[in-house]
């Protein structure tokens, strides 16, 4: 099937990622998102990433230009549901994205391919609750999206060849690399990933080392490009503790148990960058450990 727009439904930190990548590749893009406020704030960061790009000299001005001419905001689920695919990127709770496919599902064109960035929700269940669990996949992007070259593609126990190998020609119209993960608990990347930000914040809990040590540590010891406790900042610590609690609800192995103190973070609202404070605090010019 030849996919020429799409349909991103959640305008934040990853919606606004995806809709960045498919209009520089030439899609139609269509964002979606409850509140206007978020819509707007997508759009702006858009804009200033692909600045990014254009003065290190990776997407020319006219590209930019085009790119973002061919993004639209909208309300109206009846326009996402005109879209050649549609990719929700909402929050990482299943009560969220059912309702929203509930919402978008009696708008969609019968072949419309319907998936979810979800990184860990299992595709299977998601897709039982559509009317097109053939034409339903997990299609996991990383952050940041501009800059992270692989997508995870998840195929659920229905989903048909043919809606498989078009999102395979959709990541690579886009440059990137696709991986294909079977559908258990949050796939390869967070079910490896994830665990390892988790016993870092063990690590911090026990007293073993400090928040700058232990990022220091991974970035210096393991040559990662940002310490683990940095990343989880980055991806937001409610996404991490709610991946952990899939790993560990889903597999049932108390060696996926979340770590009291992520749960505290998560609790207080200190949510990472996103929130001003996480591991560390964002609120000055740099950003300073909370422990
Ligand atoms: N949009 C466009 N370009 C961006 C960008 C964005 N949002 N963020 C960074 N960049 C570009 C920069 O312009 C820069 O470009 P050049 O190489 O052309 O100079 C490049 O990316 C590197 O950026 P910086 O120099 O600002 O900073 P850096 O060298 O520290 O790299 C980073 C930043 C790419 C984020 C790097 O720290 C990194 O790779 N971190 C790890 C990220 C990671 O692990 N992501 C996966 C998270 S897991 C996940 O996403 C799955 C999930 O479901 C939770």
């Amino acid at each position: 099937m030849a996919v020429q727009s799409v349909g991103v439904i959640g305008a934040g930190q990853m919606g606004n990622g995806i809709a960045h990548v498919f209009a520089l590749a030439g899609y139609d893009v269509l964002l979606n998102d409850i509140s206007a406020e978020a819509m707007q704030a997508a759009v702006a960061t858009i804009d200033k990433n692909l600045d990014r790009q254009v003065s290190r000299g990776k997407v020319s001005a006219e590209d930019k230009a085009a790119a973002m001419a061919r993004i639209r905001t909208t309300t109206d689920m009846a326009d996402i549901g005109a879209t050649d695919l549609v990719i929700e990127a909402a929050t990482e709770r299943e009560d969220v994205k059912n309702k929203i496919f509930e919402s978008v599902l009696p708008h969609l064109k019968p072949e419309t391919i319907l998936t979810s960035n979800t990184s860990s929700i299992s595709i299977t269940r998601l897709a039982s609750r559509t009317d097109r669990p053939e034409k339903f996949m997990g299609f996991h992007f990383m952050n940041p999206v501009p800059v992270m070259q692989l997508v995870e593609l998840i195929r659920g126990i229905a989903t048909n060849e043919d809606t498989y190998q078009t999102l395979v020609g959709v990541v690579a119209s886009l440059g990137k690399t696709a991986a294909s993960a079977e559908d258990f608990p949050a796939f390869i990347v967070n079910r490896i990933l994830v665990p390892m930000m988790n016993e870092a914040v063990y690590v911090l809990y026990e007293g073993v080392g400090n928040v700058r040590s232990i990022d220091e540590s991974m970035k210096l010891g393991a040559n990662h490009p940002m310490g683990p406790l940095e990343l989880a900042d980055f991806i937001g610590l409610d996404t991490c503790l709610a991946i952990m609690n899939v790993l560990h609800d889903g597999l049932a192995d108390t060696k996926y148990r979340p770590c009291p103190l992520l749960v505290k973070y998560v609790e207080a609202g200190w949510l990472g960058r996103k929130t001003g404070r996480g591991f560390y605090d964002y609120r000055g010019e740099t950003p300073v450990p909370t422990r």
